[in-house]
């Protein structure tokens, strides 16, 4: 079975070619087109900006998946595309575009969804998680907790009720005169630091719930760099502080989640993924309980389509590609 995946909720054009065999997923392509320079000469995403670029690049993203995967139109089994949560006028890019290749090439379209699909990326080229299993999301527009019962099958736990934790990595990177996206740049700093020059709020870490809250620490960031701005502060050690705070808050409720549904497995997804300190922070933890920790590598935890196409092999087709409509504010608490 081979599935071509398509991925525009944001920024990036994505589309990569994926083959299941015997039950292993296999990437034969992975092409990205990133707006990336564009974003960090604005400091951010412009949405009507990043609709352009990816107008512009989809067909040759696409074309560039299938000859590089070197197959024909005709091996692709099935089209997944991301019909939500995201920008609206990005998303229109890539459903739309699937829907014309579904029609035209006579395919299965499959919608996904794409905070689901961040999660699939543990199932690319590695062995896959088993369930049950807690799932931690953690990107720039989200921070969920889910307790997956099975393909299809899970249940909401909670998630963020401001800011998402890459979006505080973002925010507080800003605030340091940190390039966008601050997340890796944060990372990048903090190794130089000291984590405990600074006492930053651990935001409902305690709280008996699996939501997340993250406003208020960028808000002690801001305090703490108008206040030193005149007298000097050590931004490595700040950063590291940031970083220490975010990881801290995201281990604990993750860990809080598997222990309270008595769940073994843990897997995370998203762009922070990618960030060393919570991935070998959560790893001491989850071994010392003598649980299992997934993490998808770094290129796989950012957007990208194999992810997309990924989730497609577990997904359900739809009857009638023409009726898939974009849904920006599609999330894990339903569908
Ligand atoms: O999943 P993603 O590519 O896009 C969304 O769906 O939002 O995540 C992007 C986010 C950005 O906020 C970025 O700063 C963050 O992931 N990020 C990181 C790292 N790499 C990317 N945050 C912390 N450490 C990293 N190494
Ligand atoms: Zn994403």
């Amino acid at each position: 079975m081979i599935i071509l995946g398509i991925e525009t909720s944001c920024d990036e054009t994505g589309a990569a070619v994926l083959q299941m065999r015997n039950g292993r997923i296999q990437i034969l392509s992975n092409i990205l087109a990133s707006s990336a320079p564009l974003q960090a000469k604005y400091g951010g995403i412009i949405p009507e900006q990043a609709a352009r670029e990816q107008i512009r690049s989809i067909i040759p993203v696409v074309d560039a998946a299938i000859s590089n995967a070197k197959c024909q139109i005709s091996n692709i089994n099935a089209i997944a595309v991301t019909y939500g949560p995201g920008l609206i006028g990005s998303l229109l890019v890539g459903v739309e575009t699937a829907k014309v290749l579904a029609t035209i090439w006579e395919k299965p379209l499959i919608p996904v969804n794409h905070l689901l699909g961040h999660f699939y990326a543990n199932w690319i080229e590695a062995t896959p998680p088993t369930f049950p299993c807690i799932g931690l999301l953690v990107s720039g527009g989200h921070t969920d907790l889910v307790l997956f019962k099975n393909h299809g099958k899970y249940e909401y736990l909670g998630g963020t009720r401001d800011d998402a934790s890459g979006e505080c990595f973002d925010k507080c990177a800003r605030l340091l005169g940190l390039p966008y996206p601050g997340g890796p740049e944060i990372s990048k700093l903090a190794l130089q630091g000291d984590a405990l020059k600074f006492n930053l709020p651990r935001p409902m870490i305690n709280s008996n719930n699996f939501d997340f809250s993250f406003s208020g620490l960028k808000t002690a960031v801001a305090k703490i760099v108008n206040s030193q701005q005149d007298t000097g502060y050590s931004k490595a050690n700040l950063a590291s502080s940031i970083e220490a705070a975010i990881v801290d808050v995201l281990i604990a409720k993750t860990i809080r989640a598997a222990q309270k549904y008595g769940v073994k497995q843990i897997m995370i997804a998203g762009g922070v993924a990618a960030n060393q300190k919570l991935k070998e922070s959560l790893e001491s933890r989850v071994k010392s309980l003598g649980f299992k920790l997934y993490v998808p590598p770094a290129y796989l935890c950012t957007d990208n389509g194999a992810m997309i196409a990924a989730a497609g092999f577990y997904s359900k087709k739809l009857t009638d590609p023409l009726k898939l409509q974009a849904d920006p504010n599609l999330s894990l608490s339903y569908g």
